[in-house]
């Protein structure tokens, strides 16, 4: 069923092009912004001039997939930061939340389809699997490191050729 929702959702062509990561991370972000400011949430962006070519679609599925989670754990006047570094070959994303953190058995799981700690109703448990499958397609990497009662940070790694292999 899950494979048959991503085909579903599958485009026949990637459409790279280039964003000014700053500002489309902010437009992302306000999607959210009345959850944001019901919470208190401190949300910071560190990407200043940066320029990436990517898909879209899938950059802000990613994001707000991410976004959501986050704001999802963080208590009251709790903070997001997101910091953005760019080398030669590669641009990170470091997605950062100050939220309850991750157990360590749980770890190996939230990337699985249908894994979620949420009650019944609240997570389907497919937003992180979803943002796996999505990176696939363009050669997008994420990993996770947490501390439990302290937070979380998912990095993001993006190949500067995306997926044309230049
Ligand atoms: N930022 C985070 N901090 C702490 N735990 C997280 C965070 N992001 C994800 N998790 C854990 O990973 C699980 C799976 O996340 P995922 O986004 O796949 O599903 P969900 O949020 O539970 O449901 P859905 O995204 O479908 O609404 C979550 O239920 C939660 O336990
Ligand atoms: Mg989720």
């Amino acid at each position: 069923m899950v494979e048959n929702l991503l085909d579903f959702s599958r485009k026949k062509d990637q459409e790279f092009k280039e964003i000014n990561l700053y500002e489309t991370l902010n437009e992302i972000i306000s999607f959210e912004s009345k959850k944001i400011s019901e919470k208190n949430i401190k949300v910071t962006i560190n990407c200043n001039n940066i320029f990436f070519y990517i898909d879209l679609e899938i950059f802000t599925l990613v994001i707000l997939n991410l976004l959501s989670n986050a704001i999802d754990v963080v208590s009251e006047g709790g903070e997001i930061n997101i910091n953005c570094y760019l080398d030669d070959s590669y641009l990170y994303i470091d997605f950062a939340d100050t939220g309850k953190g991750i157990e360590p058995e749980h770890i190996e799981q939230i990337f699985n389809p249908f894994f979620t700690t949420k009650a019944t109703g609240k997570g389907t448990g497919l937003g992180l699997y979803i943002v796996y499958n999505q990176l696939q397609k363009i050669n997008g990497e994420i990993s996770v490191d947490s501390r439990v009662d302290e937070g979380t940070v998912f990095k993001l790694k993006f190949s500067k050729g995306g997926n044309y292999g230049f």
